[in-house]
């Protein structure tokens, strides 16, 4: 049984992705996720906004202005440090792939911590890219600009290959992912969980509403792997958002995905869990008489599959519904 596929240039020996989170923020749980099986790991993201509120609250404190430029300056070095110790202990102690992470939210730093990990030995970057649209005065076109500049930027930077780990809502994505590719990004992650804000009546509060998806997210994300992966078939695609068992990493193959990404459940079940979800791919395959996942991947997606139109479906009309 041959598990191997291929992922932003990189050979992986199963398409299952420990994602970004705090299931890779050390190397116990690593070296723990690939002893049970991952295919490889997307490091917990640095982010920028963290870093920058840390500097922050830190130089705060200080009366001296260079003072406050000197803890602003050593909390970003320190954490960009840590991060870089971090990817370095990985890529000694495991094999399979190690693809760090960043948050980006202006392009300057990024360019650097970029640089950074690039030298670590890193086998790859995923960039977590979300600009919250929240001038009504930017019109569509000038909002997807700012992902254009950032990644041309990160592109005439890097050697390495990178992925795009993109939110859910943009107008056109096949346009989006189309532009990312012919920028030079090596693949796109579909899709990231974002923080949601949910309102408690009692005590009148913001509060976040659970961060952890269940299987049902699954269903949307599987109708747009499906059709990207047919409009453009070079990119690679990892898939992201609500695998929580091994029917779900098969179904998103079937769709399209290079990759399949695992976080939610694996907090609730552990790194062991990764092995239960490889055998049950595994005896799908043996019971289907696949020896090999190049010969399922994408069999239905919207090129191959006959009747593609369903994924297009999106209005709820009587002729399609069992409801009235
Ligand atoms: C507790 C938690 C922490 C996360 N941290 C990050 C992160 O640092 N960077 C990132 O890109 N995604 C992060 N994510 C999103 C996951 O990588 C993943 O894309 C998302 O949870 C959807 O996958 P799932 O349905 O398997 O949970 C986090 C998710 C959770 C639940």
């Amino acid at each position: 049984m041959n598990l191997e596929t291929s992922y932003l240039g990189l050979n992986l020996r199963n398409p299952l992705i420990v994602s970004s989170s705090g299931l890779t923020d050390s190397l116990d749980k690593i070296k723990s996720a690939e002893d049970y099986g991952a295919g490889a790991v997307v490091l917990k993201s640095i982010f920028e906004e963290q870093i920058n509120y840390q500097a922050g609250v830190l130089s705060d404190g200080s009366d001296y202005p260079e003072a406050s430029d000197y803890i602003s300056y050593y909390t970003k070095t320190h954490s960009l440090d840590n991060y870089l110790k971090l990817i370095r202990s990985a890529k000694e102690a495991v094999d399979i792939p190690v693809i760090p992470s960043i948050n980006c939210v202006t392009a300057d730093d990024w360019i650097n911590f970029a640089r950074n990990i690039e030298s670590t030995g890193a086998d790859a970057l995923e960039v977590n890219m979300f600009f919250m649209p929240l001038d009504k005065n930017i019109n569509p076109v000038d909002a997807e600009k700012l992902y254009f500049n950032m990644v041309e930027k990160l592109r005439n930077t890097l050697k390495i290959p990178f992925a795009i780990k993109l939110g859910q809502r943009f107008t056109n994505l096949f346009y989006l992912i189309d532009q990312l590719y012919n920028r030079g990004v090596n693949g796109v992650v579909l899709f990231n969980r974002f923080f949601e804000p949910d309102i408690d009546i009692n005590t009148m509060n913001i509060v976040p509403a659970s961060v952890f998806s269940t299987p049902e997210d699954k269903r949307n994300v599987l109708r747009w792997i499906a059709m990207s992966s047919a409009i453009n078939d070079k990119i690679s695609i990892s898939a992201s958002t609500g695998v929580h068992d091994g029917n779900d990493v098969i179904k998103y193959l079937l769709a399209g995905a290079d990759t399949v990404q695992i976080c939610s459940v694996l907090y609730r079940e552990g790194h062991k869990y990764l092995e239960k979800v490889i055998g049950s791919v595994k005896s799908w395959m043996e019971s289907n008489s696949y020896d090999n996942i190049h010969k399922f991947r994408g069999l239905l997606n919207y090129k191959n599959f006959d009747d593609a139109r369903k994924y297009e479906r999106a209005q709820f009309m009587k002729y399609f519904s069992a409801y009235e």
